[in-house]
């Protein structure tokens, strides 16, 4: 019993000094907390995108429990970056387009939202990959449409 006790505060106290030195370093490294707000929250559209891409590379692997599951979280998640643009000075890799044609970037956004929702209703009565594809597909084009002009191309 003493045993598991002390493994386990020792596991919660290593937890906390990782945490702690993660903080120090992004400190250090002075990221602008908007710039990382979105960004965080782009990377992990990248990995729910990840998932649902492997099905439909492999549609025999479709799951669609999990495939439920990223679309609910795409779709939850889908407002979040946007009050995260305010600031023109933080920048990061967000075209100047951002702020010179806020229109457009709206317009994206709000697109953004309707095709993760539609793709999260289609997601909920899906049995085969085949049900979720065309949604599926307007997601990545999405993604896709915004960065054109609004993402700064790093390749
Ligand atoms: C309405 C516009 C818009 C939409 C929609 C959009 N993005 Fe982005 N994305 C951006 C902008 C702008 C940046 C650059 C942000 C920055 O560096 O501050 C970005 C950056 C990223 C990055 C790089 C993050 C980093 O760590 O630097 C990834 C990955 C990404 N987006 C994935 C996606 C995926 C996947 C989708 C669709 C599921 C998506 N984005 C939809 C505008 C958009």
């Amino acid at each position: 019993m003493a045993q598991v006790i002390k493994s386990s505060l020792t596991s919660v106290f290593g937890i906390t000094l990782m945490a702690a030195a993660l903080g120090l370093s992004a400190c250090s490294t002075s990221v602008d907390p908007d710039v990382k707000a979105r960004q965080d929250s782009m990377k992990s559209w990248g990995d729910a995108m990840g998932v649902m891409g492997d099905m439909a590379e492999a549609p025999d692997t479709f799951d669609a429990e999990i495939f439920k599951e990223q679309a609910a979280f795409l779709a939850e998640d889908a407002a979040t970056p946007w009050s995260h643009f305010e600031n023109q000075e933080a920048a990061g890799n967000a075209t100047e387009a951002v702020w010179s044609n806020v229109d457009g970037f709206r317009a994206e956004a709000e697109n953004f939202q309707q095709a993760t929702a539609e793709l999260n209703a289609a997601a909920q009565t899906a049995t085969s990959m085949d049900d979720v594809m065309p949604a599926f597909g307007q997601v990545g084009q999405s993604c896709k449409s915004c960065h054109t002009d609004f993402k700064v191309k790093n390749d």
